[in-house]
């Protein structure tokens, strides 16, 4: 499988037949490496309401078909814009695709629309092509990662917010990926707008320092096979 980084926390995930887009806010993101009308999608999986993470994905849903993942109030409102094949996890839940499966996971952020709906945000365990891959939305720092991590068996891959302001910044997030312990780590969330900007190139170093964990640094655009 390959993962591509689309900017800001916005991913695609591929295996040649199947592609799952994480949080694809395109339109308007200063760094987004595609346009929503060139994105293809077989789902969408959100992790909570803001419009960095919301993005385009009505409008990818519509034109791919595109089956979306979000917790149940964000999901209803998906519904309510004409979205025909929507999943509405909670926290804690798990739902099955042809391709595998997501688990809605905690997450200590925020999460009211653009719309006003107001839900909990959330993070991302996904199983797709037989790698876990954990995407922990937009998140302070918690202990219960460790326990999210220890439940998911090996992590091959997390995807971490470092930007700071409105996340843990890149110190935290050096504590993250140590309770974590993923056989890599992708960081995300920085350097789209000023209030976020960091040295992902730093976190790096003081990741790979004090775990064994691999940081691959992406540009918007670049992609990795874990
Ligand atoms: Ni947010
Ligand atoms: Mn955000």
């Amino acid at each position: 499988m390959e993962i591509r980084f689309l900017g800001h926390s916005a991913f695609e995930l591929t295996d040649g037949a199947t592609t799952v887009l994480i949080d694809p806010f395109l339109t308007g993101n200063p760094k987004a490496a595609a346009t929503a009308d060139e994105v293809s999608a077989d789902a969408i999986l959100l992790t909570h309401g803001h419009a960095d993470h919301i993005g385009d994905t009505v409008a990818i849903a519509k034109r791919t078909g595109a089956e979306v993942l979000a917790i149940v109030e964000i999901a209803n409102e998906l519904s309510e814009e004409g979205l025909e094949k929507v999943h509405d996890p909670n926290l804690g839940g798990t739902v099955e695709f042809d391709w595998g499966w997501v688990k809605l996971v905690p997450a200590w952020h925020t999460s009211t629309t653009s719309k006003g709906t107001v839900s909990t945000p959330a993070g991302l365990l996904v199983n797709f092509a037989g790698k876990t891959i954990y995407h922990l939305g937009d998140t302070a720092l918690f202990s219960d990662l460790e326990l999210i991590a220890r439940r998911a068996g090996e992590i091959d891959l997390a995807l971490i917010c470092i930007g700071g302001h409105y996340t843990m910044d890149r110190f935290d997030a050096v504590e993250a990926a140590k309770l974590i312990g993923a056989r890599e780590v992708i960081p995300c969330h920085y350097d789209t707008f000023p209030p976020i900007e960091t040295d992902a190139q730093a976190f790096k170093v003081d990741v790979e320092a004090d775990t064994s964990s691999q940081v691959v640094v992406l540009a918007p655009g670049e992609t990795h096979s874990p």
